[in-house]
């Protein structure tokens, strides 16, 4: 027998994966740890010589070893679920042990960094620009723009801001990132410095992610491409920086402020972190799936990657499936597909085997879509066209027994309790949003209190500094829209 792969990636150690390469060891097999395929119904999963077998207890161990068939799930490029997907950023999440330098070099590791450095900054800002990759934290602003901006701006230092705080409900796609392939983060990292002219970056990571904290500072320390110079005298250095558990930090003005030391609250802009970011330098800040996508782009050129995906959503996006969905994992396939597709084909379905009733998309501030929508393509524009966002791709599946008036009054507790204070129609509106929910489905004044709540919606859209308090109504009136029944039971009880 060959070597056994077995995710040290923390959704799998939460099942039990450390038990079982312990058992695969004590029977003196060779174990290496990788990051997770992303079939998370699958973990604790092992690998042998292309067969998954899977979930495994240490107890099953044995059968394994014996040659039994029980946990056998078959060779993994047959999983449908695996097979259907185009992994270009996750190709090596799974496949190689995350710190091991010469295992990422074999799989084509540095092959981005290589081209960045062979054709020049001017080549790699078109390159980015061309491939039509936009912003994977939420916004979706076109990378290449963003990365434009800083290298014209003129600035002694410049900085490059890894957004790794991940807050949205349902997303873990930037940990499995972190703990499965931290090299090609840093690679992405030094090519964003290389072609604005930034020496030094910071990844901002949420405390919540101590396995992807250890795997990234052992990845910084072994970087053989970070704090040396290369063959033209770039030099680049990587700092890990942890915030203190804020959804607000993940805000990217909010983070320059924690970043700095200071306390998490939004800034106004302008100006932007482009001219005005970190420490008062013209700074780059962009998403761990957003830097991640880079290396390949220029490695194979940015045509294959533009040739994934339709109109202005180009590219691979490793959706990410929770909730209340038989196969919860990450799959990342070409924009384009839809959202029933994404639930159906891979993810096999609701868990409680219930209809689905409400799908959420795009974090806690995401709307919530009705069976209607299922169809609604994976796309920016054709997202915002039905009235959401496809954020950082977080998919969060309910079945027939939601409450979405409940939800809603869920958005407002959040936005409460995650609000910086910094702007009024927040800091108060979230509050009295919760309590006006409260009243309409206890069948207070009803219809005096569905008026406040329009209203109350209407002021946080619209006068809200930051999306925190801007995008809160988005929730709230999908649900509203979608699911007025929910809020009418209180009404007529
Ligand atoms: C409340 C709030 C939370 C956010 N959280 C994150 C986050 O956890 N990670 C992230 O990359 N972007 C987050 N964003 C978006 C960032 O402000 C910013 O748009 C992003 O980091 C830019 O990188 P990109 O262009 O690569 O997407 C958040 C935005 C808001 C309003
Ligand atoms: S909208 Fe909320 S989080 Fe954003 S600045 Fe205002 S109070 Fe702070």
């Amino acid at each position: 027998m060959t070597t056994v792969l077995i995710a040290k990636d923390s959704g799998a150690k939460s099942v039990g994966a450390d038990a079982v390469t312990a058992a695969f060891e004590a029977a003196g097999v060779d174990v290496i740890r990788t990051g997770s395929r992303g079939l998370y119904w699958l973990e604790p999963m092992a690998e042998i010589d292309g067969v998954v077998y899977g979930p495994l207890q240490a107890e099953d161990v044995a059968g394994v070893l014996n040659g039994e068939g029980a946990k056998c799930v078959g060779p993994l490029a047959d999983i449908p679920e695996f097979a259907k997907q185009t992994r270009i950023v996750f190709k090596r999440v799974g496949a190689i042990d995350p710190t091991d330098v010469a295992a990422y070099r074999a799989h084509g590791g540095e092959g981005g960094l290589h081209a960045a450095q062979t054709m020049g900054p001017e080549w790699v800002l078109k390159a980015v620009a061309e491939s039509g990759l936009r912003g994977r934290g939420g916004a979706g602003f076109p990378t290449g723009i963003k990365w434009r901006t800083v290298a014209e701006a003129p600035a002694q230092q410049k900085y490059i801001v890894c957004n790794a705080d991940e807050g949205d409900s349902g997303t873990f796609a930037d940990r499995m990132l972190m703990e499965g392939d931290p090299f090609l983060l840093l690679e992405g990292m030094m090519i964003a410095g290389y072609a604005v002219g930034a020496s030094k970056g910071f990844i901002y990571l949420r405390s919540e992610y101590p396995d992807a904290a250890d795997t990234l500072a052992t990845a910084i320390a072994n970087a053989p491409f970070l704090d040396r110079d290369s063959a033209d005298g770039f030099r680049f250095t990587v700092e890990l920086r942890m915030g203190a558990g804020a959804y607000i930090c993940g805000e990217e003005t909010a983070l320059l402020e924690s970043l700095e030391g200071k306390r998490g609250l939004a800034r106004a802009k302008p100006p932007l972190p482009a001219h005005t970011g970190a420490f008062g330098q013209p700074t780059v800040v962009n998403n761990v799936l957003t830097l991640a996508a880079v290396p390949d782009i220029l490695a194979k050129g940015y045509g294959i990657f533009h040739s994934y995906g339709r109109k202005q959503s180009r590219g691979t996006m490793p959706f990410q499936l929770a909730g209340n969905i038989k196969h919860s994992g990450l799959f990342e396939v070409p924009f384009g597909l839809t959202l029933r597709q994404l639930i159906e084909d891979f993810g096999g379905g609701t868990r409680s085997g219930r209809p689905v009733r409400a799908v959420q998309v795009g974090g806690p501030l995401g709307a919530y879509f009705p069976e209607s929508l299922l169809d609604t393509r994976m796309e920016y524009e054709a997202f915002a066209r039905a009235g959401g966002m496809l954020g950082h791709g977080g998919v969060v599946v309910f079945d027939d027994t939601v409450d979405l008036a409940a939800q809603a009054r869920f958005a407002f507790a959040f936005c409460a309790h995650e609000s910086c204070g910094k702007c009024t129609p927040c800091r108060i509106g979230a509050q009295r949003g919760v309590e006006t929910v409260d009243k309409i489905t206890s069948g207070e004044n009803v219809d005096a209190n569905f008026t406040v709540l329009n209203d109350l919606l209407e002021v946080m859209r619209d006068g809200s500094l930051c999306a925190l308090g801007g995008l809160t109504p988005t929730p709230v009136a999908s649900a509203l829209r979608w699911f007025k029944e929910d809020f009418d039971k209180g009404a007529s009880q």
